[in-house]
């Protein structure tokens, strides 16, 4: 899969990729990602990527002539754009999965006030929010689309098993993963949980959906207001 995101800050988008399981997926050519600074689009001598907005208001909004040509160099036949935007649908693991089956994924950052609307209405296929608050720029936003999407493609995670197992995933993608605990098994009083200890395979697994299904109740209520996955009816 290959992942390209436009900003007019590449460096705030390259740092974060150089580490941990992208920085491997990326060393070892299971993904491929590329940043284009936008300026290289921008205006005149200046490289002018924004102007004042039409009908007065305060902030720079970023110019819809500078995006279609930044969008247009890196655009292919398989490719889904989409723009940063808190105005977006709601990013959530369902869109990472849907956007984990695409070839071409083009990240689209705002800056400043935002972008020129008509990038939103006719150069991109979707905008997406990664939640209900305004960021400075949409770097950070996208590098979560990128974190979350790239994770799910094939060979990126070392253990493809961990998953199934994991928050709004396998199963009953309703409910938040388990706690999980490690050694030692007692720290200043504090006990893993008996049953984990046991070695019984199937006790285990009944505590851990129940566990998951108390905690999901417990802090996400709205999870469960749907109807049941077909493994708890
Ligand atoms: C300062 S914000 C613009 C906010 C805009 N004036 C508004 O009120 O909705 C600049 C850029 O940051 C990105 N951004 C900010 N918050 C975001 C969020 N919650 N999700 C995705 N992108 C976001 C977008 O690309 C946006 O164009």
């Amino acid at each position: 899969m290959r992942f390209d995101v436009l900003t007019l800050f590449p460096d705030m988008v390259r740092g974060p990729l150089e580490h941990s399981i992208l920085g491997r997926a990326l060393a070892a050519g299971r993904l491929e990602v590329g940043v284009h600074d936008i300026r290289a689009h921008g205006i005149g001598r200046h490289r002018v990527v924004d102007d004042t907005p039409y009908g007065g208001g305060s902030g720079m909004v970023m110019r819809v002539d500078v995006l279609d040509a930044a969008i247009a160099a890196v655009r292919r036949p398989d490719s889904r754009v989409v723009l940063m935007d808190p105005a977006g649908a709601r990013f959530d693991q369902a869109a990472a999965r849907r956007l984990a089956a695409v070839p071409h994924l083009v990240l689209v950052c705002g800056h400043y006030e935002g972008v020129d609307g008509r990038v939103r209405e006719h150069l991109v296929d979707e905008a997406l929010s990664i939640g209900d608050y305004v960021l400075t720029g949409g770097e950070l936003a996208a590098l979560v689309v990128l974190d979350a999407v790239a994770r799910l493609v094939p060979g990126v995670l070392g253990n493809p098993d961990s998953l199934a197992e994991e928050s709004f995933s396998g199963d009953d993608p309703r409910l938040l993963e388990a706690p999980c605990y490690t050694r030692p098994a007692t720290w200043r009083g504090w006990s893993v949980p008996e049953v984990l200890l046991s070695g019984h395979h199937a006790r285990i697994a009944a505590w851990r959906r129940e566990r998951a299904l108390a905690l999901t109740r417990r802090v996400r209520p709205d999870r469960l207001a749907g109807p049941p996955a077909p493994a708890e009816e």
